[in-house]
């Protein structure tokens, strides 16, 4: 959470820096600010409470002809949401200008000790205890203060330092120089023509250059118009690898919807194609994937899978136990990455760790991927952003590509997710048991997807009218069963997200244990009732709903669930069930996202939520 961007260059770093924070918006909008030197070698800082649009408004970029400054968008973690709390962070000397992503955890005892030696501050942050620091460490060494300096007073305090920081620092004796620093917390360096940049991801850089470097853990990065350069911990200097970015900015833009939500939601169709493209091996009825990094004989020895993440993607993870259970018939558990880490999961030999992550750089999702990896096991990674942090240091994977995803609650991706689960459970179904017929019966619902996806994504408009009618309800039940028990998860997760309005996912059958004593003409249900060995048990739990005077909205595949029965039908296209759960997901996107817009929500930067979640 928290997004940082650096300039330096020769163009106006205003209007690059608060087009670079809009950009990293996902991450957190709590406050924002930039700092920037004027052209009288006078470095200012503005910052306002709220979204960037807020701090856009109150600076004038186009006056701020100097080339160099350091911009934050905040998730709030230490000290509540006010201007002092905002970054950029001054060190009560006026040297040391400091935008950081992440948490020093230990920063209650090096204030301490800073407070004692004279020191003062302004704020309730962890971030202006570690700009203070910097500055201390500085003016304690003697002479003139150089580029040289500044990199061993940042050495000597990030030793200091536990927690995680991605940082963007400007030294006020040091024009034209900007220094980075990350441990835990992502940041990118953009190599640009005379002008170099620091960001938390590709998305603040692409407008300017598509070539970046990933920094690393440990690494600190001083960079300048025309040169950088990166030292490890030991201070030894760092061959660069540079990597081409390969999407285009325009992929980021709203393209004319309203929301980056409802853009995504219709981007699914060539989402899910992105998914499959390249990895249906007809010939062989099955599925292939290129970066596994496992032989024949490793994938058949496989005995276990524990899928690992966290929010939507862990949904995608249920989803995929319930695929893969039944097409490879491979015991499969899912856990929350924050929950693995903290615990000693009993684990078989042969287990394969698959850990699913959109963003790649959720903190408690890298570290699960760090233990399992510590401890020997193999483990590859659904991932969508490709120069992450998990994508890069995991053992192998399979990429999602399904561009840029900015709208805070995830849709596109989480189908996505469960396009490869599928193709995977395929491709493991294959080394087993699955037959040559079943498996091409897959292939053929996979190439049927984009075409089902865009049909159901026509039910829009009459999703619209049903969520206009339910907007005001202050609670919803979402129910589903097997692999659309998760999808019902996900349901409810959408509805709260934006909407605010609680909403909680269950088992249909498990209704009659406990939810069904909120079940009241004040909360209604929606009932996920696909054609299958379920229908009728599910029709059965939608009777029990409405016998308690409670609104139904079913959504179901099948011409056999009587209108009489239901408020509100939607019937979606008839699919193979390895590719249901997606379909069945979509009108659930659209109606949270409907009663979202009735409510006059900010879709795609609901309360309290950020993104991308890097700290723990
Ligand atoms: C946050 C987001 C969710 C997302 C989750 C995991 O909570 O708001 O939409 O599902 O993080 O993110 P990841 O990038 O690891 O998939």
């Amino acid at each position: 959470m928290c997004g940082i961007v650096g300039y330096v260059g020769h163009d106006n770093a205003g209007p690059i820096l608060i087009n670079g924070l809009k950009r990293l918006e996902y991450r957190g909008y709590d406050s924002a600010g930039i700092a920037v030197w004027q052209t009288d070698d006078d470095i200012r800082v503005t910052r306002e409470i709220g979204k960037v649009k807020n701090l856009a408004a109150n600076v004038s970029p186009e006056e701020e002809d100097a080339g160099t400054g350091i911009s934050h968008t905040r998730w709030a973690t230490h000290g509540g949401v006010t201007e002092l709390n905002a970054h950029p962070h001054r060190s009560w000397d006026k040297q040391i200008y400091l935008a950081h992503n992440g948490v020093i955890e230990n920063y209650e005892t090096l204030k301490s000790m800073l407070l004692s030696e004279g020191v003062t501050f302004y704020s309730e942050t962890d971030s202006e205890v570690l700009a203070n620091l910097i500055a201390f460490n500085l003016a304690s060494q003697r002479g003139k203060v150089t580029t040289k300096s500044v990199q061993k007073a940042i050495r000597a305090s990030l030793n200091l330092v536990e927690g995680t920081y991605g940082l963007a620092i400007m030294c006020a004796s040091v024009p034209g120089t900007l220094f980075g620093a990350r441990k835990g917390s992502p940041l990118i360096l953009g190599v640009g023509k005379h002008e170099m940049m620091l960001a938390s991801d590709a998305s603040a850089i692409r407008a300017r250059t598509s070539e970046v470097v990933y920094l690393d853990d440990n690494q600190l990065v001083t960079l300048t118009d025309e040169r950088f350069t990166i030292t490890t911990s030991d201070d030894s200097e760092v061959k660069p690898e540079i990597s081409t970015l390969h999407w285009r900015d325009d992929e980021a833009d709203l393209a004319g919807y309203e929301h980056y939500m409802l853009k995504e939601i219709y981007e699914q169709p060539s989402a899910v194609e992105n998914a499959f493209r390249g990895r249906l091996d007809i010939e062989e009825g099955t599925s292939k994937f290129g970066g596994l990094n496992l032989t024949r004989q490793q994938i058949r020895q496989i005995d276990r899978i524990l899928i690992v993440a966290c929010g939507t993607a862990w949904h995608s993870g249920l989803v995929g136990e319930y695929l893969i259970e039944k097409y490879a018939r491979i015991p499969v558990e899912v856990e929350y990455a924050s929950e693995f880490r903290y615990r000693n999961t009993p684990m078989e030999k042969n287990t394969l760790v698959i850990v699913i992550s959109q963003s790649g750089e959720t903190i408690d999702t890298l570290e699960a991927q760090r233990e399992a990896r510590r401890k020997g096991y193999h483990v590859i990674g659904i991932i969508n952003n490709v120069g992450s942090t998990i994508a890069r240091e995991n053992d192998g994977g399979i990429f999602q590509h399904s561009g840029p995803e900015i709208g805070v609650a995830s849709t596109k991706a989480f189908t996505s997710q469960l396009t490869i689960l599928s193709m995977l459970a395929l491709y493991l179904g294959r080394t087993r048991d699955l037959s040559y017929t079943d498996g091409c019966e897959m292939l053929d619902a996979f190439k049927s997807l984009p075409g089902l996806v865009s049909q159901t994504l026509e039910l829009a408009p009459a999703i619209e009218k049903i969520a206009k009618k339910f907007a005001h309800y202050d609670d919803f039940l979402f129910l589903g069963r097997l692999e659309l028990f998760p999808v019902a998860l996900e349901g409810a997760l959408k509805l709260k997200e934006i909407s605010y309005i609680h909403a909680e996912g269950y088992p249909s059958a498990e209704m009659k244990h406990g939810p069904i004593a909120l079940i009241s003409e004040k909360c209604p249900s929606l009932v996920l009732a696909p054609d299958d060995e379920t229908l009728r048990k599910n029709l059965s739990s939608i009777q029990e709903v409405r016998a308690r005077k409670g609104k139904v909205i079913v959504v179901t595949d099948s011409n056999e669930v009587p209108a009489s029965l239901a408020d509100e039908l939607v019937i979606i296209p008839k699919a193979h069930p390895c590719i249901r759960p997606i379909l069945m997901t979509i009108p659930l996107q659209l109606i949270s996202y409907y009663i979202a817009v009735e409510l006059g929500r900010d879709v795609d930067k609901p309360r309290n939520l950020a993104k991308s979640v890097t700290v723990e």
